[in-house]
């Protein structure tokens, strides 16, 4: 049996497309998101389209109950994985002083702690088998200060900084780790995030299936870091060179709420 990939947040957008990209390319796959009929919905489509065995894996990762029982289950049906996807991830759009804490403190469960917990989890398995792929889904706002969105950027700066520290650390050990960084995408995302109104997301925006495809692809090369998008590349870029008070300015005035 071929090792399956384990995504995480599988039930839309971005890991649902990273599910069909990894199924497509012959991948057993273990989905996990809290919405158990989308993953047994996705289950039939992949199992029917290409073969491939799917195992829908319903938690919420915010807790960490769930992230162990989620290794030991993988444990208890002897699978060894091929890739570990933290792909699972929310934003919300708000003055910090204002915000529902149950929500901040939920955000940084999911987009950090659950993340961390997981790599922390499932690394040894890769490390034994001397090969293993992970995949940490940041975002450009990886780069930049995000008035309004405050938690939500710096979670997305710790994925980033996180997943290319362990890459070092795991040289010669035929383990990669790669950050995908995509810019605004076609997603639930917008609307969970109370931002789809917002000009940065306007237009004609990626869609899911391409950011996936270009992270899969990444992924595959073991690159460290992967901006998907030339604009969003050039952004990132001149990031580097702009003080980051300049850069909080303008994203302040990108992102106030109406
Ligand atoms: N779309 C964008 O513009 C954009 C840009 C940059 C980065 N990103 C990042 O891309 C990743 C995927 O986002 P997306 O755009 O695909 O958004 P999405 O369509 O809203 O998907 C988010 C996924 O996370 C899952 N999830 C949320 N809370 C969870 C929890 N407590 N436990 C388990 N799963 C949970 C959701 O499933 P359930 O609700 O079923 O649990 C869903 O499958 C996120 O990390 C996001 O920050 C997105």
């Amino acid at each position: 049996m071929a090792k399956p990939v384990l995504i995480t947040g599988a039930s839309s957008g971005i890991g649902y497309e990273l599910a069909r990209v990894c199924a497509a390319h012959q991948h057993d796959v273990i989905l996990v998101a809290r919405r158990e009929d989308r993953l047994k919905d996705l289950k039939e489509k992949l199992e029917a389209a290409h073969g491939v065995q799917v195992w829908p894996y319903q938690a919420d990762l915010t807790e960490a109950t769930a992230r162990q029982a989620l290794l030991d289950w993988t444990q208890s049906l002897g699978l060894p994985l091929y890739a570990l996807v933290n792909n699972a991830g929310f934003g919300h759009l708000q003055f910090f002083a204002e915000t529902d804490w149950e929500r901040q403190n939920a955000m940084v469960q999911l987009n950090i702690v659950a993340l961390t917990h997981l790599t922390r989890l499932f690394l040894p398995g890769f490390i034994a088998q001397g090969q293993g792929r992970i995949l940490n889904v940041a975002s450009t706002a990886a780069f930049l200060p995000g008035p309004y969105m405050a938690v939500y950027y710096a979670s997305k700066a710790y994925v980033m900084s996180f997943t290319e520290a362990i890459a070092s650390e795991l040289e010669g050990t035929g383990v990669t780790a790669t950050t995908l960084c995509p810019g605004p995408t076609e997603s639930e995302f917008p609307d969970q995030a109370q931002i789809g109104e917002m000009e940065l997301f306007k237009g004609k925006l990626p869609s899911s299936a391409e950011v996936a495809v270009f992270g899969y692809e990444a992924m595959e090369r073991g690159q460290r870091i992967a901006v998907h998008g030339i604009t969003n590349q050039m952004l990132t870029l001149s990031t580097r060179l702009l003080p980051s008070k300049q850069l909080a300015a303008m994203m302040k005035k990108l992102q106030k709420p109406g």
